[in-house]
């Protein structure tokens, strides 16, 4: 063991106890000139931050991200050209519990990836599911009101949860994942994670394309079944956080094979429903998965709060050859990551060091605000343009990622396509991808809710939501319904 060296206050100055406070004699009154019994006291009444408003419970870890393809032809991006390899942090989360809530209730699971390149971070935000629950933002806090806690009794509540899935029709696709076996993974480690929304690449060209992100995990996409993730929510509700620490410290580190699926830019303007639609997959079949590279977590973070709690992933931080799409769910989230980040972490949140770029540099006329760190040279002029050699913006780096866009100023839905509808994909899901135990499985899990709701009115709208992703599943659901409620009354 090492010789310990001398405790300090915050300022370095060598302190004289961490066992007795400074009184005026052993029996007497303390007094407030103690300025390291202040100073401890007082600093740790500050050491929570508010929680992420949603995927408040997680855990992640750093890595690196391999190109083992060659996919130059869609995007200049330095990330993914052959020969790269560049840090990562890997961050897992739940959707709607907070913090201490067990990993293994049934949830959405978050995907959010940094990549610490040398044209800046690349963060891409998304979660085990390649779909969402809306299309439109102005529709997310009260998506995220109707799961989280009803504001009197402080309880989750199926009626609410029901209640607005039920009148979002565009929710089914993600409903059927969620309350089938992604509802459930076995662990982070055995996972898959989707970019989810359209992305747009853009080519040493300039050729624009539309790409969806797939990480496969090498591990498998595994579930456990209901009755098991009940136990280990009451016996360990660290279990997915356990699983990762313990995974990388034995060495068996997690990987994940990235594809993505390649649209051309003309083909969004014809294709058979709206491509940037985030309750809709694209059909493999016509736009098949090409490889890019494999994603490694081997670090756990040295300090959970400094490089977890304090990481801001954002799907603004793009990078020069990839960038946004003209999805409505996608353009409110480049407003809303940031904005969330400057109120939770702190206005210069972007220069802790996890956050902060590691393989670029900064540099801009941005100054002041509370816990700044980093500063410009006092020879750097503070505005620009300026005639004394500050930082340029240059065009040829980084204007890209636009696309056409004409029209009046109006407040409507995605324009119909041909093929646009909110229950043909959860519906092909369950009949098409789900083996016959996976729908077995759904149909036990949906019995279940259909009993947790109180509200008949709500209970009636199930049951046309699930007849309208399949009759014979809708069917099937109210029958057990019925069955069960006649089976209690005659108990
Ligand atoms: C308009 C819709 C959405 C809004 C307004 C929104 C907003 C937010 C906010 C404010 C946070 C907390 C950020 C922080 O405090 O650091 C967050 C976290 C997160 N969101 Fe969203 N979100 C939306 C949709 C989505 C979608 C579609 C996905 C996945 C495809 C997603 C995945 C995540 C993940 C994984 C996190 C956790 C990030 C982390 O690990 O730190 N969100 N979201």
């Amino acid at each position: 063991m090492s010789e310990p060296t001398t405790t300090t206050t915050q300022t370095g100055t060598p302190v004289a106890s961490d066992a007795h406070s400074l009184t005026i004699g052993a029996d007497g009154a303390t007094v407030l000139h103690d300025r390291y019994l202040v100073e401890k006291l007082a600093q740790f009444n500050r050491e929570r931050i508010p929680e992420r408003i949603v995927h408040a419970k997680g855990g992640g870890a750093f890595g690196s991200f391999e190109v083992t393809a060659d996919v130059s032809a869609y995007t200049r991006a330095a990330v993914f050209q052959p020969g790269s390899t560049v840090e990562t942090l890997l961050r897992f989360s739940s959707v709607a519990g907070e913090q201490g809530s067990p990993d293994t209730w049934r949830d959405v699971r978050g995907f959010s990836l940094k990549f610490y390149t040398t044209e800046g971070n690349y963060d891409i935000v998304g979660n085990n599911t390649p779909v969402f629950f809306i299309r439109d933002a102005i529709k997310f806090p009260d998506f995220i009101h109707s799961q989280k806690r009803l504001p009197g009794s402080g309880l989750r509540d199926a009626d609410m949860q029901w209640d607005f899935w039920t009148l979002s029709p565009e929710s089914a696709h993600q409903v059927t994942y969620l309350m089938g076996d992604r509802g459930l993974p076995k662990s982070w480690r055995e996972m898959h994670g989707f970019g989810s929304h359209t992305y747009q690449w853009i080519n040493a060209e300039g050729d624009r394309f539309w790409v969806k992100y797939h990480f496969r995990s090498q591990q498998g996409d595994l579930h456990l079944d209901a009755e098991s993730a009940e136990a280990i929510a009451g016996a360990d509700a660290d279990y997915y956080r356990r699983d990762l620490h313990e995974a990388i410290e034995a060495g068996d580190h997690p990987k994940w094979d990235l594809h993505v699926q390649v649209m051309p830019y003309d083909d969004a303007k014809t294709y058979r429903f709206n491509p940037f639609d985030l309750t809709k997959v694209w059909p493999h079949a016509d736009y098949p998965l090409i490889p890019v590279g494999t994603l490694t977590l081997d670090r756990n973070p040295q300090n959970f709060f400094a490089e977890i709690e304090q990481a801001a992933f954002s799907p603004a931080n793009t990078v020069p050859g990839i960038a946004i799409s003209p999805d409505k769910m996608l353009m409110a989230r480049v407003f809303s990551y940031p904005d969330a980040q400057r109120y939770r972490v702190g206005t210069n949140y972007n220069q802790i060091p996890v956050n902060a770029p590691h393989a670029a540099s900064v540099a801009n006329y941005s100054q002041d605000g509370a816990q700044r760190h980093g500063f410009n040279a006092p020879t750097t002029p503070v505005y620009a343009p300026n005639s004394f050699g500050g930082p340029v913006a240059s065009a040829e780096a980084a204007a890209e990622g636009g696309w056409e866009s004409d029209g009046e100023l109006v407040r409507a839905a995605y324009t119909l396509r041909s093929d646009d509808s909110d229950f043909g994909q959860a519906g092909t899901l369950y009949r098409e991808v789900y083996s016959p135990e996976a729908k077995l499985r759904l149909q036990a899990t949906l019995a279940g809710q259909a009993a947790s709701i109180t509200i008949d009115e709500i209970r009636e709208r199930f049951f046309q939501y699930w007849t309208n992703v399949d009759a014979d599943l809708g069917a099937a659901l109210r029958a057990a319904h019925a069955t069960a409620a006649a089976d209690g009354a005659g108990a």
